[in-house]
């Protein structure tokens, strides 16, 4: 199969690796739209074009990513699916929430297969919540808390602007939000955000929340985010990311309670825990029963698994099968992205109905 990327940043060149350890790939087209790029991009031996009529036209070409900064997702996806491609766009789905829509109701009148780059649906890290949800380990999930601290942006680049990015939840946070909708597996009705004036102060947008939301079936959720503190991360290329970054005040981790048991991940520690309660005649018991690591060599597979992910996504068009996740649930995280956004700047709980 020959496969397109769309807007071949720093992501692309990512997704571009992990194509070339996809079976049946047989091509790449990387398109960006500046001239620059090109001879970047054909370094790492793809053919480069600004041309995006060039992958549009090409009918030996079924699948495309969307790798661009976020204000081009929307219409790159539109033009794609209007071609007949299956799309495969990065998180956020678009900069607003009516884009958003068209782009979802777009690919579901055309019958065409889009997914959104939800990674850690992926990654074995979250993926070992869920089968130990789905195998009733933590009977309901009742309570989360995601925490994570990060280093500032660098000045200048389109993610600091709410225009260019669609702000923070979708760019950097929808994915945290993802996940608990994915443990959980019931619908937000609610949210509260609360930002405090910036920390960076060349940001537009906010760099800071507390968050809380309300499932349908009662659940809460709290997401604790701060820009700062964490020190400033400068890709030393001969050491590993996670390494790096532990101990450096980048913290990332979540707490997951349920009616049976518990279970807490502390990303940068390369740790997840697992707790059973037990009944006994004075008190409610808590064991602590799974206590798991992994090798730093795997931290790919357990952290961000754009590797699987890609995988997956040029085994399904292949095959003819759909999303791993629909269209339609991303949509729904970025509901409740938008929902968020819009309680920090009003200061009012949100309802996700409101919010369409
Ligand atoms: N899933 C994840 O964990 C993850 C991680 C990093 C980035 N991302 C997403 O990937 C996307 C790109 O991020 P990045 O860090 O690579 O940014 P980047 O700035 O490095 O790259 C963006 C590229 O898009 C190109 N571009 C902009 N408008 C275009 C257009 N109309 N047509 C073609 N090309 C266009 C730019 O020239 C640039 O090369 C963003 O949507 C970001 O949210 C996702």
């Amino acid at each position: 199969m020959k496969v397109a990327i769309l807007g071949a940043g720093a992501m692309g060149e990512s997704v571009i690796s992990h194509l070339k350890e996809t079976p049946g790939v047989e091509a790449i087209l990387a398109q960006d739209i500046r001239p620059e790029r090109i001879p970047e991009l054909e370094k790492l031996e793809v053919e480069a074009t600004t041309d995006l009529d060039r992958v549009l036209k090409d009918d030996n070409l079924p699948l495309v990513f969307i790798t661009s900064s976020n204000f081009a997702h929307h219409d790159l996806a539109m033009a794609a699916l209007a071609a007949g491609k299956a799309v495969m766009c990065e998180k956020p789905m678009a900069t607003t929430i009516a884009d958003a829509r068209e782009m979802v109701e777009e690919s579901e009148r055309r019958g065409l297969f889009f997914q959104i780059g939800f990674e850690l649906r992926y990654s074995k890290l979250y993926t070992k919540i869920k089968e130990w949800a789905e195998a009733g380990l933590l009977g309901d999930i009742v309570n989360t808390h995601c925490y994570y601290g990060s280093s500032a942006w660098n000045k200048g680049i389109w993610r600091n602007s709410a225009e260019l990015s669609g702000a923070m939840f979708g760019e950097k946070l929808s994915h945290y939000v993802d996940l608990p909708r994915w443990w959980i597996g019931s619908e937000v009705t609610e949210v509260y955000a609360a930002s405090a004036p910036n920390i960076v102060p060349y940001m537009e947008v906010h760099d800071n929340y507390h968050a809380t939301y309300r499932f349908a079936n009662g659940a809460v959720s709290h997401l604790t985010f701060m820009m700062g503190q964490a020190a400033t991360f400068r890709g030393d290329p001969l050491q590993n990311v996670i390494d790096q970054q532990l101990g450096d005040g980048h913290s990332l981790g979540y707490t997951v309670v349920g009616t049976k048991g518990a279970a807490e991940i502390a990303v940068f520690g390369r740790h997840m825990r697992r707790w059973e309660y037990g009944d006994e005649s004075d008190t409610m018991t808590s064991d602590w029963v799974d206590d798991l690591t992994w090798d730093p060599a795997e931290d790919h597979l357990y952290y961000h698994n754009t590797l699987s992910q890609t995988q997956d996504i040029v085994r399904r068009v292949a095959e003819g099968l759909p999303p791993m996740t629909p269209a339609r649930d991303a949509f729904d995280t970025m509901r409740l992205c938008f929902a968020a956004e819009q309680s920090a700047e009003t200061g009012r709980v949100v309802k996700l109905e409101e919010v369409v």
